[in-house]
């Protein structure tokens, strides 16, 4: 049980770094949490117009989350794995350096499910692509790539991490409500549109 906190406690330190907003900073895009919807994501760092920047989010929110996995399961085992996901992904959510006022988890939970059950992974990848290709919308993408990744659990074998999966995708539901009410009003802003 110490060694699952470890790897509990070692998670939540790896998925609490908040790139978004320490790229930002470095680079003198502005203050994220006055552009867009002010979340600390890719998806609003490419709102500064710094495609590079957004780029670079993406991929170390969502590395942090796969090395919080490979860490732990390589270390002590698949519980301490699925332990260290879950944290990473609150880690994100909820950093204590930010008055626990963090994201809305997508990357990290893209990145998290590569390394633990990469064809889940994949298949949420390509379904965030997808909806994204379709509808341009980064949120919807989120909340369409994230519910269907427990069916795709389910559906490729990867049982294993079902529970965790249904337990992120509906924290990830919940992360969204403020772009619930904007898709439903129809105010939700396109990727590479102007604004939220
Ligand atoms: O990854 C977060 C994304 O789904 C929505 O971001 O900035 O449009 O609220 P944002």
């Amino acid at each position: 049980l110490t060694l699952l906190a470890l790897w509990g406690a070692v998670g939540y330190l790896l998925g609490s770094i908040p790139f978004g907003l320490l790229l930002t900073r470095a680079l003198g895009l502005g203050n994220l949490r006055e552009i867009g919807s002010g979340n600390i994501g890719a998806t609003n760092v490419l709102r500064t117009g710094n495609k590079g920047a957004a780029a670079a989010t993406l991929i170390l929110d969502g590395a942090k989350g796969a090395a919080a996995v490979l860490l732990a399961r390589s270390m002590a085992g698949e519980d301490a794995a699925q332990i260290a996901a879950l944290m990473a992904f609150l880690g994100h959510c909820f950093p204590v350096w930010l008055g626990f006022k963090g994201g809305k988890g997508v990357a990290t939970f893209l990145g998290l499910m590569l390394a633990l059950a990469w064809p889940v992974g994949l298949l949420a990848c390509a379904t965030w692509f997808a909806t994204a290709v379709i509808s341009r919308i980064s949120s919807l993408s989120a909340l369409v790539a994230a519910t269907w990744s427990t069916l795709w659990c389910l559906l490729v074998g990867q049982g294993q991490v079902f529970v965790l999966t249904l337990a992120l995708a509906l924290l990830i539901v919940w992360r969204h409500r403020e772009n619930m009410a904007r898709l439903k009003a129809g105010t939700e802003p396109r990727i590479g549109g102007s604004k939220a």
